[in-house]
């Protein structure tokens, strides 16, 4: 099939290089003109295992192509048209929708021949009958909406993309699925057909209910160091219950990055418009703003005289196995320890070129980071992190 993704960061990217490598013939369109020059050197914009061979792949099998959007949208729409723009979060905790409000009126504007728009970004609720109502409804050619929530986790997108646990479709009339149906037919994954707003429910519902594990998760954790428990153990109990299982029930410093924080906090707001109070949503917000800043109140306990100490931050990334620093737990614990006066090393074996708050400086390695340091944070569960822990304590 022919296809156009448009977008081409974490979930716009690895829509087209799977789709490419699935046989269709994919063009992926994004604004930003050095990316795009990037992809077509084969180089990515983002850390994501497996994905240059990928680019690669498609580039050398003459499916994959990248462009901006230059050549103007007319020319750009396929029978599938996918929209995978940012959607963050704007100051009142809403979706900031205007990248894709620019999108679709875009593409509306733009077309002469009837095709399927697929909606991949997350949107608030209801956005898919207001873009319907508002810009497809007037297009001079017929644009069918489908709303196709992705759920890929950064780190493991490519595998995800593949093993999938559900394909979510949600259209106004279920014949308009019939496209989305031969675009995934390799995909061995149960498909979930809806109307549009359980289809955009369903993304926002999933992201709380895990966000919803982990801050119970640190409850239990804050609960087991008051009472004397250990919270591996309790997890552990806890997870075994197939009810429960043992996934999203790891303790530590709260969630972060670029969809749990936005996307509760979102979840939050299309409740709040729609007169509903969803307190549990909120506690669970609350309890991961507060967790994310134990570390620093417990080293304050530990070390009165902080502000003449070196702490060693290690790892920016918000989880393992990615570049992405999107609300990453270490942005929130640096300026706190600065605050404090504390001096701050930190290293991260990925992101490396983020920008630091004004006083902290970067380490080219886990060493350089821990040398001379009172304490260590450990900001993102890297997998050598306990060794280098370890090796610095025999040191
Ligand atoms: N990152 C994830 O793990 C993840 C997982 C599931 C869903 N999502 C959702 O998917 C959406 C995209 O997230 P992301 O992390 O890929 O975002 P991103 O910021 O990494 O990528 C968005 C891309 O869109 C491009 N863009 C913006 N406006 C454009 C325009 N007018 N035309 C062409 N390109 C344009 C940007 O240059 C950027 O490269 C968001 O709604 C997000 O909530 C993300």
């Amino acid at each position: 099939m022919q296809v156009t993704v448009i977008g081409a960061g974490y979930v716009g990217l690895v829509a087209a290089v799977c789709l490419a490598r699935s046989g269709h013939s994919v063009t992926c369109v994004d604004i930003d003109p050095s990316r795009v020059a990037g992809l077509n050197a084969g180089v990515s914009p983002i850390h994501e295992p497996g994905i240059e061979a990928l680019i690669a792949e498609g580039l050398a099998s003459g499916r994959l192509t990248f462009t901006t959007p230059d050549p103007g949208w007319a020319s750009l729409i396929s029978e599938i048209t996918i929209v995978a723009v940012g959607t963050p979060m704007a100051d009142n905790g809403a979706a900031d929708l205007s990248q894709v409000r620019e999108v679709v009126r875009a593409l509306s504007q733009a077309a002469t021949r009837p095709f399927t728009l697929v909606m991949k970004s997350t949107v608030a609720v209801g956005t898919g009958a207001a873009l319907i109502e508002r810009y497809l409804s007037r297009a001079a050619a017929e644009i069918r909406y489908v709303s196709n929530p992705e759920f890929l986790r950064e780190g493991r997108a490519l595998d995800d993309w593949y093993a999938t646990d559900r394909i979510v479709l949600g259209a106004a009339d279920p014949a308009d699925l019939a496209p989305l149906r031969e675009l995934y037919a390799d995909i061995d994954a149960p498909v979930l057909e809806t109307d549009i707003a359980s289809a955009e429910t369903i993304k926002y519902a999933s992201n709380a209910f895990l966000s919803t594990k982990i801050s119970f998760i640190n409850e239990i954790a804050n609960l087991c160091d008051a009472v004397g428990a250990d919270i591996d153990d309790v997890a552990r109990g806890i997870g075994l219950d197939v009810r429960i299982s043992p996934h999203f029930l790891h303790a530590g410093i709260g969630y972060g990055g670029s969809c749990f924080p936005k996307d509760t906090r979102a979840l939050e707001f299309i409740a709040a418009i729609n007169g509903y109070q969803f307190s549990l949503l909120k506690a669970v917000i609350d309890v991961n703003n507060r967790q994310r800043l134990l570390p620093v109140i417990r080293l304050a306990r530990a070390l009165p005289d902080l502000d003449r100490r070196k702490v060693a931050v290690l790892g920016l990334a918000f989880k393992p196995q990615t570049d992405d620093v999107r609300e990453a737990p270490a942005f929130d614990i640096m300026p706190l320890l600065l605050e404090e006066g504390a001096e701050v090393a930190a290293y991260d074996p990925l992101a490396r070129a983020v920008p630091l708050p004004a006083g902290a400086t970067r380490r080219d390695t886990v060493w350089e980071a821990l040398e001379g340091a009172s304490a260590a944070i450990i900001t993102t569960e890297w997998p050598s992190s306990a060794s280098w822990i370890g090796s610095a304590c025999a040191a």
